[in-house]
């Protein structure tokens, strides 16, 4: 189901093998549009690709990299003729409490989930503003808008792609570059498949809503702001989280 119009549009995903990635690459193939997936895992990225049909291709791509970036957005280039989206999604989210956490796992989760996307926007824009402008997507989380036990390299990470979300909005709004963040609540992925949640009404009690989100939920968001439909966002953050950010049920106010 198209849930906008990308027509036209040629976008990267990384860390889009699988998971939410793989959800948004199959949003923009939905929605007209051609799709260069990126990530680690090439076996998965392939397959991923090669279930889109030809609007997508795949590309290894370690976010971490400078040279993979360059690599990446030349293949992009190469095979589409041109770059509009950009979707920062590519993560990894490992946690301890904040006693036990190694400086070492921290600046890993930071090198991956922040730098990663630092060095990502930064190669994007020249790419972008000689297009006319276009539409950057950074995967923050809800951890990204509040204070998320066992997640300080995490949390910390997804706390700056917020920030880092903004400058660029500010930024690149003169190059009419929009650059938005996401914030995905609980979603079943292969990334939270190990915590044990499980899909289905009142599985969920940590969201007002009751259950843990669809991939294809947070990547409706990602092709809205991919879209000309959100010409005038830039700068915003989309909590797509059941309403966990949003406050408190009465269930967990009282404890009852
Ligand atoms: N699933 C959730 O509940 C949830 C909630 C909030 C935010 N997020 C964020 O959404 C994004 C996608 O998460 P997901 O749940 O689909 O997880 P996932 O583990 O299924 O997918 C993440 C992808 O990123 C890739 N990746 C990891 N390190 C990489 C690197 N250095 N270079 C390139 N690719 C790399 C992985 O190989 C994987 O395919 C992440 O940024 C995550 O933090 C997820």
């Amino acid at each position: 189901m198209a849930v906008v119009d990308l027509s036209g549009k040629v976008v990267v995903i990384t860390g889009g093998a699988r998971g939410l990635g793989a959800a948004a690459a199959r949003a923009v193939v939905d929605g007209g549009g051609q799709v260069l997936i990126t990530d680690v895992l090439e076996a998965e990225g392939a397959g991923t690709a090669a279930e889109l049909g030809g609007a997508a291709r795949f590309i290894r791509h370690d976010v971490t990299s400078e040279a993979d970036w360059q690599a990446a957005l030349e293949y992009a280039v190469a095979e589409f003729g041109r770059v509009d989206g950009l979707v920062n999604n590519a993560g990894i989210a490992t946690g301890q409490f904040l006693e036990h956490e190694s400086v070492e796992h921290f600046r890993r989760v930071v090198e991956v989930n922040l730098v990663g996307v630092f060095i990502g926007l930064k190669a994007a824009i020249p790419l972008l503003r000689a297009g006319g402008g276009g539409s950057v997507v950074n995967i923050s989380s809800a951890a990204g808008l509040t204070g998320l036990a066992l997640t300080a390299g995490y949390g910390a990470s997804k706390w700056g792609v917020r920030g880092l979300s903004k400058i660029g909005a500010v930024e690149l709004a003169e190059a009419r570059i929009r650059v938005n963040s996401v914030h995905p609540g609980m979603t079943l992925t292969p990334m939270t498949a190990p915590i044990g949640i499980q899909a289905g009404e009142g599985n969920y009690p940590g969201a007002p809503l009751g259950r843990v989100g669809a991939p294809e939920e947070i990547a409706a968001a990602v092709a809205f702001l991919l879209s000309d439909a959100a010409s005038y966002m830039t700068g915003a953050e989309l909590a797509v989280d059941g309403g966990w950010t949003a406050g408190l049920t009465v269930k967990h106010l009282t404890g009852q």
